[in-house]
C-alpha cells in the first residue's frame, strides 16, 4: 500500500506477464503434511501472497499433486519425499530450510521444509521472496541456516508508551488494552520479523520499570507471547535489578541474598508458568543510573549468574549488557567495559551472554569495533546494533545502516591472527561458542509506515539479514529490499541501491568524518553541538570527546594519550599507534592531530576536515538528484514524502557543516578554503 505499512511484505500483482505465467505453470496448489499453528501461518502468508503476486487462488490439495508446493518439516513428510531430501537435510540446522524443486511419481513439485515447522515457515517466506524478485522457481535448489540461534530486537519502549530513542511514534505496544485487545499490528509485526528470520523480541526497555514483572504485567506480556508464538518469535523482557524491592518487598536486591535469589527463581516460575517459550532477561545494570549488584559490592557476574540460575530450569537466557561507564573514571570512556568486563571471562554462567555494542563509545555514525569483540574468548559476546537513529538524524535522514553493520562484522580484531573478524566473534565459529547472539534497537513505532522514514524500514529489514547470515553483503540486501518494497525495474533498483550505499558515508562526512565523534547536541543527540561543555558528567560533553585547542584536534588515544588502542590485539596496536599508519577515517578517534598536519592527499587536516564536510554535503544533494529521477517507479505519496525528508537532510547536512567548521574555525584561526560556500 502507498502508506508503507506492508512493509516488504507488498503482494501487488506482477506486471510482468512472463514471470507470472511461469508461476501459474509450475504452482497450483499446495498440500502440508502435519497440524501445526506455525505450518498454518506458513500456508495462510504463501496463499495470500501467491494470491496477490499471480492473481490466482492457490488451492490446498488432498494429496501430493502435479505442480504442488509440499510443506512439512522432515519428521512429517512422507518418506519417500524424506529419503530424496536426505543430504539437504543433513546440512541445515534446527531453524534451516531446503527448498527444493522434485519430481515424484512423474509429479512436479517444489518441497518447503527444514527440521522444524519454524523453518519450515521460514522457508515459505523464501519461496515468497523468490517471486517478489521475479526469480525462477523451477529449479529450486536453496538451502539456508541461520548462523546466529538469538536474533532479536531490543524495544526501547517504556509502559507509558513512550519510546526512548524512538522517532516513530508511539510503543506499538498497547499496554493499557492488553490483554484483551489484540491489534492487527500484532500479527503483522510477527510475520515482518518472521519472514527475515528475527526470533526474539524484548519488549521493554534497557531502562527498565519493575512494574512490568507484576502479575498484571506477565497477563498482558503472555497475551503478546501467544500473538507471536506461532511466527517463532520469543518475547523477552528487561530485568530491572532492584525489581525485588519494588515489584516485591524485600529491603534488598543484593545478588548474594537468599531471599532475593528466591526472589528471581519464584518470579521466572510465575513468568514461565504463563509464557513457557519466555526468553529470558536484557539487563543493564550499574550504568547511566540503573541499579544494579556495584550497590551491594557485588560483581556484575554475581548479578548476571543469579538471574541466570533463576531462568536456566526454563532453558531462558540472560543478556548481560556490557554498556557501562562510570562516574569515577572518566579518563577515557572508551576503555571503561573492557576494563570492567574482560577479567570475568569465563566466569558467567552458560546461559549468560555478554551483550556489546558495536564501537566503545555509543552509536556513532563510525565507530571502530568495540575492542571486548575477541577479548572473552570463554563468554559468549552479542552483538548489540541500533537501529534507531539515534545520533544519525533520527527518522528525518537517509541513512543505510547495513553498511554499517557489514563494516563492523567484517573488521579483523586478530585476536587468533589474521581473519578474526567481528562475525567470527558474533557467530561464535571464533571460538567455538554453543550460545550466540545478536540484538538491534528496534526503529519500530506506531507511525503508519512503522518507521517514520521510509527507508528505516530497509534498516529493520537489513538488521535481520545480516542477523540471520553476518556475512551478508549489504548492498545485495539493499537490492532485494528495494525490489520488494518499490519496483523490480533496474533502471529503479541500481541507482537507488547506489544511493542507500552511499548515504552512510554521507551522514558519516557530514556530521562526524575523520573520526570525530559524539559532537551532536546534547541530550537529544540532534544537529551539532561541540561547543556544549556544561553538562554534569565530563564524558556527556562534546568538548571531551573532540578536544581541540589551537593546536589540533582529537583524542589521543595511543600511549601517549588515554591508550585504549592497548585494548586492541596486534597488528591493529601498533598500525594505530602512529599517525601515518591510522587509516584516516578513524584519524581523530585515535589521534590529537595539529591542524597543519599534512594528510595523504598532501592537503593539511583544515582542508582535509572542511573537504568533507562539503562532500557530505555534496553527497546529499547527489542523493535528492537521484531520488527525483526515478521517480515513475514509486507510488505518489511515498515519492513525495521521501522527497521532502531528503530536503530536510540536505538542509541540514549544510547546518552541520556550517555550524561544525564555524566552531573549529575559532582553534584552527585559519581561513576555509574557496570551496566552501558562502551561508545562504
Ligand atoms: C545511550 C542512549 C540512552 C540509552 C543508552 C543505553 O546512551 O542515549 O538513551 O539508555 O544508550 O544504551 O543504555
Amino acid at each position: 500500500a502507498q502508506d508503507g505499512y506492508d512493509l516488504w511484505l507488498q503482494y501487488d500483482k506482477i506486471d510482468d506477464d512472463k514471470v507470472v505465467e511461469n508461476y501459474l505453470d509450475h504452482i497450483s496448489g499446495f498440500h502440508k503434511f502435519g497440524s501445526d499453528e506455525t505450518l498454518d501461518v506458513a500456508t495462510t502468508e504463501l496463499k495470500t501472497a501467491f494470491e496477490g503476486l499471480v492473481g490466482q487462488t492457490l488451492k490446498e490439495l488432498n494429496s501430493v499433486e502435479e505442480n504442488s508446493v509440499v510443506l512439512g518439516s522432515e519428521e512429517n513428510l512422507p518418506s519417500e519425499i524424506r529419503a530424496m531430501l536426505k543430504s539437504d537435510l543433513s546440512e541445515i540446522n534446527s531453524e534451516g530450510y531446503v527448498l527444493k524443486s522434485l519430481s515424484l511419481n512423474n509429479n512436479r513439485i517444489t518441497v518447503v521444509t527444514g527440521k522444524t515447522d519454524v523453518g519450515v515457515l521460514y522457508g515459505t517466506f523464501r519461496l515468497i521472496k523468490e517471486m517478489q524478485l521475479h526469480n525462477n522457481i523451477t529449479q529450486c535448489d536453496i538451502i539456508d541456516s541461520p548462523k546466529i540461534q538469538k536474533r532479536l530486537l531490543n524495544h526501547w519502549d517504556n509502559l507509558d508508551r513512550t519510546v526512548e530513542r524512538g522517532y516513530a511514534g508511539f510503543s506499538i505496544w498497547d499496554w493499557h488494552h492488553l490483554p484483551e485487545l489484540i491489534k492487527p499490528e500484532y500479527i503483522d509485526y510477527a510475520r515482518a520479523n518472521a519472514s527475515i528470520g528475527i526470533n526474539g523480541t524484548v519488549l521493554t526497555n534497557v531502562n527498565a520499570s519493575s512494574l512490568v514483572l507484576t502479575s498484571h504485567y506477565i497477563e498482558k506480556v503472555k497475551a503478546l507471547a501467544e500473538v507471536f508464538r506461532p511466527y517463532g518469535l520469543q518475547v523477552y523482557l528487561t530485568a530491572r535489578f532492584s525489581s525485588p524491592m519494588e515489584s516485591g518487598d524485600l529491603k534488598t536486591a543484593d545478588p548474594l541474598d537468599p531471599e532475593v535469589r528466591q526472589w528471581w527463581k519464584d518470579k521466572a516460575d510465575e513468568i514461565y508458568a504463563e509464557i513457557p517459550d519466555f526468553g529470558g532477561f536484557l539487563v543493564k545494570a550499574n550504568s547511566e543510573g540503573q541499579p544494579g549488584p556495584n550497590n551491594y559490592d557485588r560483581s556484575h557476574v554475581d548479578g548476571a549468574n543469579m538471574l541466570a540460575e533463576a531462568v536456566a530450569p526454563h532453558s531462558g537466557i540472560v543478556m548481560w549488557r556490557a554498556f557501562v561507564y562510570s562516574e569515577d573514571d572518566p579518563e577515557d570512556r572508551a576503555k571503561q567495559a573492557y576494563s570492567e568486563f574482560v577479567p570475568f571471562d569465563g566466569q558467567f554462567h552458560d546461559n549468560v551472554l555478554v551483550q556489546v555494542k558495536n564501537g566503545p563509545i555509543d552509536f556513532q555514525p563510525r565507530e571502530p569495533f568495540h575492542p571486548m569483540f575477541g577479548a572473552m574468548p570463554d563468554t559468549p559476546l552479542m552483538m548489540e546494533f541500533q537501529i534507531t537513529q539515534e545520533y544519525l538524524g533520527f527518522s528525518s535522514h537517509l541513512v543505510y545502516l547495513p553498511e554499517m553493520f557489514e563494516e563492523t562484522l567484517d573488521e579483523d580484531t586478530y585476536v587468533q591472527g589474521e581473519g578474526s573478524t567481528v562475525a567470527k566473534v558474533v557467530d561464535g565459529t571464533l571460538s567455538n561458542k554453543k550460545l550466540t547472539g545478536i540484538a538491534g534497537v528496534a526503529n519500530i513505532g506506531t507511525a503508519k509506515n512503522w518507521t517514520g522514514h521510509p527507508f528505516g524500514q530497509a534498516n529493520w529489514y537489513g538488521f535481520g539479514r545480516l542477523a540471520w547470515d553476518p556475512y551478508l553483503d549489504s548492498e545485495a540486501i539493499a537490492k532485494e529490499w528495494l525490489k520488494m518494497t518499490f519496483s523490480n525495474e533496474q533502471e529503479f533498483v541500481d541507482p537507488v541501491k547506489d544511493l542507500m550505499i552511499k548515504s552512510r558515508e554521507a551522514v558519516v562526512n557530514y556530521m562526524t568524518p575523520l573520526g570525530l565523534h559524539h559532537i551532536m547536541d546534547t541530550g537529544h543527540h540532534y544537529g551539532p553541538g561541540p561547543w556544549v561543555d556544561d553538562l554534569g558528567r565530563p564524558e556527556w560533553n562534546p568538548v571531551y570527546y573532540h578536544r581541540a585547542t589551537s593546536e589540533g584536534v582529537g583524542f589521543d588515544r595511543t600511549e601517549s594519550g588515554s591508550d585504549a588502542l592497548s585494548q586492541y590485539a596486534e597488528p591493529i596496536r601498533e598500525k594505530y599507534n602512529s599517525i601515518e599508519t591510522t587509516p584516516e577515517k578513524y584519524l581523530l578517534w585515535f589521534h590529537h592531530v595539529p591542524w597543519d598536519y599534512k594528510m595523504e592527499n598532501g592537503q593539511t587536516l583544515w582542508y582535509n576536515l572542511a573537504a568533507k564536510y562539503q562532500e557530505g554535503v555534496e553527497d546529499v544533494e547527489e542523493m535528492v538528484n537521484t531520488w527525483n529521477d526515478i521517480e515513475e517507479y514509486v507510488d505518489d505519496q511515498r515519492f513525495e514524502e521521501i522527497q521532502m525528508l531528503l530536503q530536510i537532510q540536505l538542509k541540514e547536512a549544510k547546518w552541520w557543516r556550517n555550524a561544525v567548521l564555524l566552531y573549529f574555525q575559532q582553534f584552527s584561526g585559519k581561513e576555509l578554503p574557496e570551496f566552501i560556500p558562502e551561508p545562504e
